[in-house]
């Protein structure tokens, strides 16, 4: 198995490497914030922003305090924070579902300066922040930032913990499958079997740019937009959409992500002397990671799985977001090295040896689909999460197979958004955006990190 041997590397230089990724996030760079791709989404994205920023930290931390800021800037008066900024009117006729058709803009909490989204996105910018608090060369110079931007970001998680929390269990529901950050899990399939949704004339905008076998079909697209109608029915109003929406699922990723983003923010405010902030972040944190454990781990799969709220059933499946909460440390000694052996083993390393971790679903799940989208591709941003995972826990060598995988898949195709993962047929292109912004900056990350081990967040050691 993998994990006993020395990761395997194709030839490329890393310095050029991060010079074409420079390059990309610069190119995408408008005035204030980064687009993930300039021709598929031409908007700012919430947890895009998240990663994008931590590339730029590298380069230009004034531009990586600014991706935060603009999105920030954009906050919902109760704490909410949407998964699309639409900056660019403009941009509009290139996207679909536009602002207009999501109707959030219009909501009494929405900001007036900008619209917005209604839906929302993983709460990565906690711990995203504290990286760059840790990189700054002269901290207090910027300490306004981060006062500002620790108690809103802190204000989201109130606004989750309160609106997303209604058995308080504390665990925090998505209403939405793009929500998620994983458009098409093959997670969601046991949902969308139980309900019909209208079948939508067909307007997207995303198989223009990319070819339809590679992105959501068309099928499964009219459910998405069908929530995105029900939500603008009930005016976004929670409650309302707590009562209506056939998706409500408490998913792993996100809520890891949750408690990585709480963790930070509770050592960051007690460092400003922000102790009642602080204390309740921590206590978030910790009572969130407990459930994750009660709740969402799955014994005979050996990983973590989701929980449909609406339908009171677990969804007991092995996709890659279900080993994620290595992330934040959730996981005892036991449970990870269990997800150690399943992504060395043939469920997430498949039969050949230089297959590519880590498939966003298992190889040997019946609906792995090694070019559809979140159905098997590789997204580096799960590497970049499960790469420092495996570190906190000590798995060295995997930590590093998963560096290795990402740095030659990037090398080898290109800097687009998702990535074929099996070893056959290494003639294929990259999927998805070309120029993407996220892949483009942890593909920063990973190679200036590992120049400087220390500049990243203190180990959370369970
Ligand atoms: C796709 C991805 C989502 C990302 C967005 C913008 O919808 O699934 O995670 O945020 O594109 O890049």
């Amino acid at each position: 198995m993998h994990s006993s041997s020395v990761p395997h590397t194709d030839a490329y230089d890393p310095h050029t490497l991060r010079q074409i990724c420079e390059q990309v996030i610069e190119s995408n760079w408008r005035d204030g914030f980064t687009v993930p791709s300039s021709n598929l989404y031409p908007f700012q994205w919430l947890w895009d922003s998240g990663f994008i920023a931590l590339g730029w930290s590298w380069t230009d931390m004034g531009k990586a305090r600014q991706e935060l800021s603009t999105l920030l800037q954009a906050q919902w008066k109760n704490g909410f924070l949407p998964h699309i900024v639409f900056h660019d009117d403009r941009a509009e006729k290139q996207y679909f579902p536009g602002a207009d058709f999501q109707g959030a803009h219009t909501h009494a909490f929405a900001p007036t300066h900008v619209k917005t989204s209604g839906i929302t996105q993983p709460a990565v910018l906690g711990f995203v922040l504290e990286y760059l608090y840790q990189r700054e060369e002269n901290p207090d110079a910027h300490a306004n930032f981060y006062i500002q931007a620790i108690s809103r970001i802190f204000d989201f998680h109130v606004y989750l913990y309160r609106d997303r929390d209604p058995l308080k269990e504390n665990l925090v529901y998505i209403r939405h499958n793009w929500e998620s950050g994983t458009d098409n899990s093959a997670a969601w399939d046991s949902i969308w079997a139980g309900y019909e949704a209208p079948v939508y004339e067909v307007r997207r905008k995303d198989t223009h740019h990319v070819n339809e076998a590679q992105r959501p079909t068309k099928k499964d697209y009219n459910y998405y937009l069908h929530l995105i109608e029900l939500s603008r029915e009930c005016g976004y109003d929670e409650a309302r959409m707590y009562d209506r929406l056939p998706f409500l699922v408490q998913d792993p990723l996100f809520n890891t992500l949750l408690v990585a983003s709480g963790q930070s923010i509770a050592r960051m405010a007690r460092q400003f002397g922000l102790d009642d902030m602080a204390q309740q972040s921590q206590q978030w944190a910790e009572a969130t990671s407990i459930a994750i454990n009660q709740k969402l781990w799955v014994d005979d799969l050996s990983l973590y799985g989701y929980y449909d709220l609406r339908n009171k059933r677990m969804i007991a499946i092995r996709t890659a977001p279900g080993l994620c909460p290595l992330f934040a440390g959730i996981a005892d000694a036991e449970r990870a090295a269990r997800m150690q052996a399943l992504m060395t083993g043939p469920d997430f390393s498949g039969s050949d040896a230089a297959n590519a971790l880590c498939p966003s679903l298992a190889y040997t799940d019946p609906e792995f689909n090694p070019e559809r989208y979140w159905r098997g591709p590789v997204w580096v941003n799960i590497n970049w999460l499960l790469y420092k995972g495996c570190l906190q826990y000590g798995f060295e060598i995997l930590a590093e197979r998963i560096r290795q995988d990402t740095l030659n898949l990037v090398a080898r195709y290109g800097v687009y958004e998702y990535f074929y993962p099996l070893a056959d047929d290494r003639q294929r292109p990259g999927f998805g955006g070309t120029a993407f912004s996220w892949t483009a900056a942890l593909v920063i990350e990973m190679i200036r990190q590992s120049e400087h081990p220390g500049s990243g967040r203190a180990s959370i050691h369970p």
